[in-house]
């Protein structure tokens, strides 16, 4: 006998349990399948974010970045530190902690709201009276059904042909958060959010690092001077990074990987690595889903096929996060889900994907929402820019982190500010303020003529607007 209820959502990550909470909050018997199993078999919902991604990455980094301030930074303080020691497995075995914490708030957050969770993968078996039917096959077999299916399925990492993940030398993202002690040569493909976030953990913790990069320009999605900067500052941390090669052939070894590529001046090159970590980017995932079972329509990168609303071609089937198209981040996945639940309940549902901030979590961080300078070049609209360097910001002198700007883009005409781009320190923590201003549509001149807190980081938010009209007061 199959399950009622009002909506199921198959998938347990930010686009699938915010959806289910969201659902539930409105009212509707909710049901979510997810099948991520943690060391012991258990349920472990939060998906990639939570289980490798987002969360994980984010420990490492916290606890890489507190080892290198106390080999490289403690002494300008006066704080003598001789002989720091990183114990790498308390450092996973604290990261696992951190992401149990969260599994384990999720499944609180599913009984308070009422959604039943079910452990196991969902797949569909076809149409019903009552709507779709789901089968999960866990521990038992169960049947769900509901008018209304919510798929957040998600992504898996891409690998390179001919080069399998094994995730003892050759890493997919997960791998690359349990590796036990710290590889004295590492290798990365692929220098975007990924390697470089992951490249950092690793080097700050004493690895030598090279990223290999097909294109010839770094982060080309980010506005160029800001890409410029924050390349400067990994050139000077000895972030070693090859843009423009060709990576040809990969052996696996015993003892590590050998990477054979061609550089930007067209020569062979050899790669030793003990391992090699391959951020090519993600492919949305529908395995085990038989999504043919509904006719559901899936285009040739095998996303799922959706509207601007995240209908899907099959009526009262959803999508959302990274199973369809636009940005593959954890923030846009859980808007796409809050909004569809309101759309079940016949609200209106939003999601503005002009105002989804970017955060690359180095040191510095590198934040953005809007346009770039380029893109704004290339639409031919007339803009004016304005910048603040941290080194004028005192707070930043006195956190002894001066490195990197606010940049404001404008319309010329109207003011209006088009895009916001920062590198430097917290930036992942001041770029809300520039999407809340885009948000509300305001002006450079609403940001210059609010009362920002001194000491703070956030003056060079309002100085960068003030810049616009060229007028800071502190540069
Ligand atoms: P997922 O989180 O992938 O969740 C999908 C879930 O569905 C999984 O639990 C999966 O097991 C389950 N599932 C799949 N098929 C079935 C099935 N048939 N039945 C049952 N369950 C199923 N984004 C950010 O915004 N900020 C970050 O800092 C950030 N850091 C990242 C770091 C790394 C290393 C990686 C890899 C990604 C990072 N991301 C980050 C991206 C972010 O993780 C994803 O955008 C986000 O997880 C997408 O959410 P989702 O709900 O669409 O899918
Ligand atoms: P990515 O798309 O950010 O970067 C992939 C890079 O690999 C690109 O620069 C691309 O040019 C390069 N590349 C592709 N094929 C190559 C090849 N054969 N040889 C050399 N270089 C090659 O993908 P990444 O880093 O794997 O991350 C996947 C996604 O996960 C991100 O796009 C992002 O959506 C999400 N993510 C978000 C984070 C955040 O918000 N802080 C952190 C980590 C991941």
């Amino acid at each position: 006998m199959s399950k009622q209820f009002d909506v199921v959502v198959i998938g347990g990550g930010p686009g699938g349990y915010i959806a289910a909470i969201r659902a539930a909050q409105l009212g509707f018997q909710v049901a979510c399948i997810d099948e991520w199993k943690n060391a012991a078999g258990g349920p472990a919902p939060g998906g990639t974010c939570t289980n490798v991604g987002c969360i994980p990455s984010k420990a490492l980094l916290q606890s890489s970045e507190h080892f290198d301030h106390a080999n490289h930074h403690f002494a300008e303080h006066g704080i003598s530190a001789k002989d720091v020691k990183m114990d790498v497995a308390k450092m996973i075995a604290r990261k696992d902690n951190v992401v149990k914490q969260n599994n384990d708030g999720i499944l609180y957050l599913f009984k308070k709201n009422k959604v039943t969770f079910f452990h196991g993968r969902g797949s569909f078996a076809g149409k019903a009276e009552g709507g779709y039917t789901v089968n999960v096959a866990g521990k038992t077999e169960e049947s769900i059904t509901a008018k209304q299916v919510i798929i957040a399925t998600g992504s898996n990492a891409r690998a390179l042909p001919g080069t399998p993940f094994d995730e003892v030398n050759v890493l997919s993202n997960d791998g690359a958060l349990r590796v036990g002690a710290v590889p004295k040569k590492l290798a990365l493909i692929g220098s975007g959010v990924i390697g470089l976030e992951m490249g950092s953990v690793w080097r700050r913790l004493g690895a030598d690092v090279t990223i290999l990069e097909g294109l010839p320009t770094f982060l080309g999605a980010v506005d160029e001077q800001i890409a410029k900067e924050a390349k400067k500052a990994f050139d000077k941390q000895g972030l070693k990074i090859e843009l423009g090669v060709k990576v040809g052939e990969i052996v696996n070894g015993k003892k590590g990987v050998t990477v054979n590529y061609t550089n930007a001046k067209g020569e062979a090159i050899v790669l030793e690595a003990d391992k090699l970590i391959v951020s090519i980017g993600r492919v949305p995932n529908t395995i085990g889903l038989n999504a043919e079972a509904i006719g559901l329509a899936v285009d040739e990168r095998g996303a799922i096929v959706v509207d601007g609303d995240c209908k899907t071609n099959v009526p009262g089937v959803w999508a959302v996060g990274d199973v369809v198209r636009g940005p593959m981040l954890a923030h846009k996945a859980e808007e796409e889900g809050v909004a569809v639940a309101e759309r079940i309940a016949g609200q209106h549902g939003h999601v503005n994907f002009n105002t989804i901030p970017w955060v690359i979590y180095t040191s510095p961080e590198i934040a953005w929402v809007g346009r770039t300078e380029q893109q704004l070049k290339a639409d031919g609209v007339a803009y004016k820019a304005g910048t603040f360097p941290f080194l004028a910001n005192g707070r930043a002198r006195a956190l002894g982190d001066t490195t990197g700007m606010v940049k404001f883009l404008a319309d010329a005409t109207t003011d209006e500010i088009l895009g916001v781009h920062m590198v430097g320190p917290q930036v992942s923590e001041l770029i809300s303020e520039a999407v809340v201003a885009m948000e509300f549509k305001a002006s450079a001149e609403d940001i210059a003529r609010i009362c920002h807190a001194h000491p703070s980081l956030s003056e060079a938010t309002k100085e960068a607007a003030l810049a616009v009209d060229k007028r800071t007061l502190n540069f």
